[in-house]
């Protein structure tokens, strides 16, 4: 089925729609960083979400998607576009394009708009960035409202912390919207300087593996490690000109950690320092082709995730404990926020229907069901496109 066909049966009146798309993301390394100020290391993927989008003679924007078909269309007007707990999915499109109006940008009219995503829900690949991205970048077409990129980064991220209530850090809207093709994005989340990394694993290729494990809990959670880690850096400041535990180097770190009051606000910082350094490291490794030295790497950030930041479960510990043990396994480690959601190996291109069997196998065994798998590949950030998508 054609999307542009499902936009004309959801939206029969609606002149000729043109269509965009936003990736997901993996980070291959510095997880749980960005919001400390710290280094990541993440790519754009080529599942994402597509939206297909006309503008309407009135004032009402028309929110449809295909992955909610029961939640119909759902309705609002361009002035009108406070969170509604009721618009339910809707709020991410909603919430992007009130901060866009707010930012100073006049839509005359409003929207019919379909969306399809393919990223798996709550898998932590970014769906909700990716949806953000997407509705930035049709209103920036359909409205020609010129927006420069990285402030749609920054106000996608401001929709999720003031408006979704999720405090994230910028990863994913910058992954999502600076993505490029075959390239990973090594970025300072303090500064956001940015350079963009060749991905090239020769025989090799990046497997990603959802533990399916439902992700209640995860915002509360994730909000909870920011704030310990914000608590730390206040003691920290005690005696430091520090603004973020970024600026830390791992033996700055081991020299002040005293300061810090409660001895588990000091693992999760001891995390975000030695995690930076870690991304920093990897990002050379790849650069001078050491794949092998890159995998310890990411193997160490699943370790230092799972005993000091305490954000991984028995789920993520099981894929990915097992995929070390494996052969053509470089390294696995989680990917995103953790409790759930989706580990990342690098495996030798030839054991990949071994690695994938065995991983199955342990996995079903352990913990009662399957985990899924996806192969990634490294795509562009968000665009409009031209080819008639399939879904
Ligand atoms: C989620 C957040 C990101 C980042 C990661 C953990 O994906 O949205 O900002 O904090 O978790 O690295």
């Amino acid at each position: 089925m054609n999307l542009v066909t499902d936009f004309k049966r959801i939206f029969p009146a609606s002149s000729q729609p043109r269509m965009f798309f936003a990736p997901g993301r993996i980070n291959l390394i510095g997880e749980h960083t960005d919001y400390n100020g710290g280094h990541v290391f993440p790519a754009a993927i080529s599942f994402g979400t597509y939206a297909v989008a006309s503008k309407r003679s009135d004032q009402k924007l028309r929110f449809y998607s295909m992955n909610f078909p029961d939640a119909g269309v759902i309705e609002s007007d361009i002035h009108a576009l406070d969170y509604n707990e009721a618009d339910s999915w809707a709020n991410y499109p909603k919430g992007m394009i009130r901060a866009i109006i707010e930012k100073g940008h006049q839509l005359e009219t409003g929207a019919d708009i379909l969306f399809y995503g393919n990223i798996p829900n709550g898998a932590g690949l970014s769906s909700s960035a990716s949806i953000e991205m997407v509705t930035g970048v049709l209103v920036e077409e359909l409205f020609d409202v010129t927006l420069d990129r990285i402030d749609m980064v920054k106000l996608g991220q401001h929709v999720e912390n003031n408006y979704i209530g999720v405090n994230s850090g910028i990863m994913d809207q910058f992954a999502i919207g600076m993505g490029k093709q075959d390239h990973a994005i090594l970025l300072n989340c303090q500064t956001l300087e940015y350079h963009y990394a060749p991905l090239v694993l020769e025989n090799h290729s990046i497997l990603i593996i959802n533990t399916n494990k439902q992700r209640t809990l995860a915002g509360s959670k994730y909000n909870e490690r920011r704030s310990q880690c914000e608590t730390a850096l206040a003691d920290l400041q005690e005696e430091l000109g520090i603004i973020s535990l970024g600026e830390l180097s791992k033996e700055a770190f081991e020299q002040n950690k005293h300061l810090i009051k409660d001895p588990i606000h000091a693992k999760r910082a001891k995390h975000a320092v030695y995690e930076n350094a870690r991304t920093l490291e990897a990002k050379a490794k790849l650069e001078e082709n050491d794949i092998q030295a890159f995998g310890k790497l990411m193997n160490a950030s699943h370790l230092s995730l799972k005993e000091d930041y305490a954000v991984t479960g028995e789920e993520l510990d099981t894929i990915v404990e097992t995929a070390w043990e494996l052969d053509g396994v470089v390294g696995a480690r989680m990917t995103g926020a953790g409790f759930g959601g989706c580990a990342i190996a690098i495996v030798e291109n030839a054991r990949l229907d071994t690695v994938k069997e065995q991983i199955q196998s342990t996995y079903k065994q352990k913990i009662g069901y399957e985990a899924t798998f996806y192969t990634a590949n490294i795509g562009d950030g968000a665009k409009e496109i031209t080819e008639g998508v399939m879904r």
